[in-house]
């Protein structure tokens, strides 16, 4: 008979040979114990080739000091991403973002676990648009480097003009951006999804004096942190990561306006080298020794309360202070809904172009709908549910029916307008619910399993490793019971 553990063991292998990350651990003594088949196949060995071989055995290339496994044996202390460019047993080659963590069995250290992704192509795809991006800006007149940018969609097409709505909010808002354009100091724009921060960005840059200068928009959530760095910053060749001589984006920019959206998901060792930018101008690609001026000037955007990021250690105080020296704030469409006519009716005339429409008003209901519904995606929402109806209407004029499901209700029932959020009690973001849940199912799993790790652990279908690591993060060690464990054994 198959005891519990052991099943549990080949549960685990199955599932880890399907996840994307290839994972590589090693006993204390570097010595291969597991791979799996992402691992195997970004290496070109089969797994039986590996078990039972040193690290070293396996990439001859590397050296104690080289190798991230036994560097992490060595100190006990984990490596997190970093990026390699390896040549494969095959010839291939990888781009990989990796970290390799040190695995502790009661206190004593046992191995160590290197976890990859195989990044390859997002990286070509990031150098594509880089290089792209150098080609626009290698244009040479001023004309002709903004016609090569409207032409590749890579130039601010908004200004000032095209943010419609005369709320004082906006208006105020449009007043001091035009200020602010006079001026090369970053910016930081604020304001829920949706609201219309990307258009006052580009407005900003139009209305500057850099306005034929490149604009350049980054969203600093989607890239890996090394990816990011390098996109950035710009590489020099021979670097560690196999890198070419690339400028990044700070270099292109130059000159112009350089837009980091949602600055809030940039990693925080990013944000300290983006900060010396942004102090004296100078930055220095990596792997270079050389310091580069720019004249780049930074906007960046979050659609997080950005003190609350910084509570959560998600923004460094320091940057948010140097960013937050001018900082614009987009309100929300609950705020201005006397601008909702005129929004509409800017949306109406851009889906008649579009979509050869002859829509000429929307009725009373509509606009009762649009006045009672609290609009969580702002301006963007008004657009699109306003899209949705010019698709579906054969007429001259939007009705209740031609809104979509969710907006329909608000002017269909006039006595019972929909409670408006309470925006006196704090707002949680996706990441913050799911650890609440997280950590509240963790605490039931270790009660149902009278505190033993390994039961909970199978209780949850995660493996053990897994769930010391959030037992400790979530400050649960005290729902462990010291004997309940020794009964469990581990694997
Ligand atoms: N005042 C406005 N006038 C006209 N169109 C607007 C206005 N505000 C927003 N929009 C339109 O609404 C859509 C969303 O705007 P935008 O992309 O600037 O929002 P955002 O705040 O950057 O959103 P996110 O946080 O999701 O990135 C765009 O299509 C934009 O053109
Ligand atoms: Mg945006």
């Amino acid at each position: 008979m198959i005891d519990r553990d052991t099943e549990n063991e080949q549960y685990f292998e199955q599932i880890l040979d399907n996840v994307e990350e290839a994972i590589h651990v090693v006993d204390c003594d570097g010595v291969t114990v597991y791979y799996n088949r992402a691992a195997a196949e970004i290496d070109g060995w089969k797994a039986a080739d590996v078990i039972g071989k040193h690290v070293l055995q396996v990439y001859p290339s590397l050296t104690l000091e080289t190798s991230s496994m036994m560097r992490v044996l060595a100190t006990g202390q984990p490596i997190v991403n970093q990026q390699q460019t390896i040549v494969n047993r095959t010839g291939r080659t990888f781009t990989l973002h990796y970290s390799t963590f040190p695995l502790y069995r009661k206190g004593v250290l046992v191995g160590a676990c290197d976890m990859a992704r195989d990044i390859t192509k997002i990286k070509e795809l990031a150098e594509r648009v880089t290089e792209l991006q150098a080609e626009l800006l290698d244009a040479k007149t001023p004309g002709r480097r903004r016609a090569k940018a409207q032409e590749t969609g890579c130039s601010a097409r908004y200004t000032f003009n095209d943010i419609v709505g005369t709320h004082d909010l906006i208006v105020k808002l449009k007043i001091l951006g035009q200020r602010v354009a006079g001026t090369s100091s970053p910016v930081l724009v604020l304001g829920e999804t949706g609201s219309g921060k990307e258009l006052v960005v580009q407005a900003i840059h139009n209305a500057s004096a850099r306005k034929n200068g490149p604009f350049i928009a980054q969203n600093c959530a989607a890239f890996p942190v090394t990816l990011l760095e390098s996109i950035l910053f710009g590489t020099v060749k021979g670097s560690f990561t196999g890198a070419e001589d690339r400028p990044g984006l700070f270099e292109l920019a130059d000159g112009g306006t350089l837009f980091l959206d949602e600055i809030n998901s940039m990693p925080l060792e990013l944000q300290s080298k983006l900060l010396r930018v942004l102090q004296d101008g100078t930055l220095r690609r990596i792997g270079d020794s050389r310091l580069r001026q720019v004249d780049t000037r930074v906007i960046a955007c979050s659609n997080v309360d950005p003190e609350e990021a910084v509570r959560r250690k998600e923004l460094r105080v320091d940057l948010y202070y140097r960013l937050n020296v001018v900082s614009l704030r987009v309100p929300s469409l609950r705020e201005r809904k006397s601008d909702i006519p005129a929004l509409t009716h800017h949306f109406v005339g851009l889906y008649n172009n579009r979509l050869g429409c002859a829509v000429t008003r929307v009725s009373d209901e509509v606009y009762r709908a649009f006045q009672s519904h609290p609009w969580p995606g702002n301006v963007r929402e008004l657009q699109h549910s306003i899209e949705h109806a010019m698709n579906v209407v054969s007429g001259k004029v939007i009705e209740l029916e031609h809104l979509p499901d969710g907006l329909r209700q608000y002017g269909e029932d006039r006595n019972r307008p929909r409670p408006e959020p309470d925006r006196s009690a704090p707002r949680r973001t996706l990441p913050e619910i799911l650890k609440t849940i997280e950590r509240s199912s963790l605490a039931e799993a270790l009660e149902e399993c009278d505190g033993n790790i390994s039961r909970a652990a199978a209780y949850l279908g995660i493996p053990r490793q897994t769930i010391q690591y959030k037992i400790k993060i979530y400050s649960l060690l005290d729902r462990v019971k010291a004997n309940a464990e020794k009964e469990g054994g581990s694997r």
